[in-house]
């Protein structure tokens, strides 16, 4: 596929219904009977820590293929010293387009968009599999873990310049945009507003639970 192909831009509120149809294509049955992106995708966009300027999709003939949204959070470290980072997700490519550096295009360029804005560290929970390319990598790397100090497997790095890390240990504290999806009732309810779909269960949900609950032990 061509490169010049594709437009990559900033969504806007008439492709709101289109991008929420492709994040529940792209995450169906993923990592769980049925998901919950779509109706986050919705919350997102009204919650205090997402970032409308970071909102981009990528069409082409018309048609979004894929989408990329951000949010800030917040590492504090041991001394309570507070630093804004870059929460990305949801990431998504229409199914008829996976694994042809549609993603990758789209983080790139968002990337490269962030720190002209000023932020030098993106973070995001998932499989390391789809990030690793992009150099990211395992919180453990830059001492980035969660409240216990628990470094988890999915929790992914990104420094958007070299060197942001010192050693100090940071927790890590995801603002709480997507707590609305853990409401079942809620997600059935902004689900029902879009085409059947039969929820079903599939390999890669178990390979979702393992990493969710994985863990890096030591260095
Ligand atoms: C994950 C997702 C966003 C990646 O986008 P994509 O356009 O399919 O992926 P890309 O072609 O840009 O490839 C990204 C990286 O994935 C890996 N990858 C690509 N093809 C692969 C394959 N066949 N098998 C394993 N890994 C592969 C590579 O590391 C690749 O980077 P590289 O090309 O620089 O080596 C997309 O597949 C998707 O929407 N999946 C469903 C929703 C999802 O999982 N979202 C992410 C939530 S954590």
């Amino acid at each position: 596929m061509n490169k010049n192909d594709y437009i990559i831009r900033l969504e806007t509120e008439k492709d709101y219904r289109e991008s929420e149809e492709l994040a529940r294509e792209a995450f169906w049955n993923l990592s769980v009977p049925g998901c919950s992106e779509h109706y986050f995708i919705h919350l997102l966009r009204q919650h205090k820590a997402f970032l409308p300027q970071l909102d981009y999709v990528l069409e082409k003939d018309g048609k979004i293929l894929a989408l990329v949204m951000y949010s800030e959070s917040e590492l504090v470290d041991e001394k309570g010293n507070k630093k804004t980072v870059l929460t990305m997700g949801p990431l998504c490519v229409h199914p008829e387009y996976q694994r042809k550096s549609l993603g990758k295009m789209l983080l790139e360029y968002t990337f490269k968009l962030a720190v002209g804005m000023g932020y030098d560290t993106v973070i995001n929970f998932g499989n390391p599999d789809n990030y690793v390319a992009r150099g990211y990598k395992s919180c453990r790397k830059y001492n980035v873990c969660f409240e216990g100090d628990i470094y988890p497997s999915a929790l992914l790095v990104k420094e958007l310049k070299e060197g942001v890390f010192d050693g100090r240990k940071w927790y890590y504290y995801q603002n709480d945009a997507d707590e609305p999806c853990n409401d079942e009732k809620a997600v059935a309810e902004y689900d029902a507003l879009f085409p059947p779909k039969v929820k079903a269960w599939q390999p890669s949900q178990e390979e979702f639970y393992i990493h969710r609950h994985s863990v890096i032990g030591r260095e």
